[in-house]
């Protein structure tokens, strides 16, 4: 199971969208077992992906595991542990060591269950953070083209190094990307500036034909994507099945993610729609 921590310390940056539709398109484009854990009290990944009638809740939550040593379930292929309130009693614990071991051997248990789980860190520089990056078999930092957030991605980096060096010696930087962009005025300087300086820690764009990589990702802001979001659904969802071109782009980003992290291709699953509740599920036992 590849372990993939998406995190920054600042907030509103895509950590949540990058987890959620990362999730989606793993279980449900290439037909992996995804687990998804959310270590943000505020519990927006939880919500969206349990609301989008796609992935099971974990009845312990991520705090519950972190704290009491609580355990996560094997009853389902796409399952989110949800953040609550617990996560905040953490840091007074004074237990770092505890904490990170609890997280690790639940982690342990369920390797066999699931090809990956994406943590979504929140956005603080605490025992959460130390805890995932110590368990992280990689870790993928979305930020913003504007400068308070790119300070949030040298602390990350440099916290992430020490923890490289000291705790857990294989985690490794899948990339640095660029979400939200929007390639005009103020963003177009700081994005020419952050070329020069992170250009080559930038996640490379993977051409699945030519089997090359070359440029970088981003994600381009986009109100299909805020909409997704609201509405809990993957992007690449759409009621009358006719594929968007918003989708198409989210795409390469995924592939080239996937590409970095080696996992594997299955075939892909159905979604269905409850035409009066407009809810979505996974059709079982008849995948294409
Ligand atoms: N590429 C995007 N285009 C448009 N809206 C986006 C995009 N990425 C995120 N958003 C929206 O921006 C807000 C903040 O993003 P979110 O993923 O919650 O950030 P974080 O988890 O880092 O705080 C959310 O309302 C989300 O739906
Ligand atoms: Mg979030």
């Amino acid at each position: 199971m590849k372990i993939l921590s998406v995190i920054n310390e600042k907030g509103g940056v895509g950590k949540t969208f990058v987890t959620t539709q990362l999730g989606y398109f793993c279980r449900y484009k290439l037909g992996n077992r995804v687990l998804v854990v959310d270590l943000d009290q505020q519990n927006n990944t939880g919500e969206i992906l349990s609301q989008s009638g796609l992935c099971s809740l974990n009845p312990a939550s991520s705090g519950q595991i972190l704290r009491d040593g609580e355990s996560i379930s094997t009853d389902s292929e796409f399952l989110v542990v949800p953040g609550d309130d617990t996560l905040l009693e953490l840091e007074s614990l004074n237990e770092e060591a505890r904490v990170a071991m609890n997280l690790n051997n639940a982690l342990e248990t369920v390797a066999d269950n699931f090809d990956l789980c994406i943590i979504d860190c929140p956005p603080s520089a605490d025992v959460r953070q130390l805890a995932a990056l110590s368990v992280s078999t990689n870790y993928l930092i979305p930020f913003q083209a504007k400068a308070e957030s790119i300070s949030g991605v040298d602390k990350t980096m440099t916290r992430a190094s020490i923890i490289s060096q000291e705790i857990n010696t294989e985690l490794e930087l899948v990339g640095l990307l660029l979400s939200m962009v929007k390639m005009q005025g103020i963003q177009k300087e700081n994005f020419e500036q952050i070329m020069k300086s992170t250009g080559n820690l930038l996640l490379k764009k993977f051409d699945p034909r030519t089997k090359e990589e070359k440029d970088f990702c981003f994600i381009p802001e986009r109100s299909e994507f805020t909409a997704a979001q609201q509405f809990h659904r993957p992007v690449f969802f759409s009621e009358g099945g006719k594929p968007r071109k918003e989708a198409a782009e989210l795409a390469r980003v995924w592939i080239s993610l996937v590409h970095k992290l080696g996992l594997p291709i299955h075939k892909p699953l159905r979604i269905g729609q409850n035409p009066e509740t407009k809810k979505l599920f996974e059709i079982k036992g008849e995948n294409e």
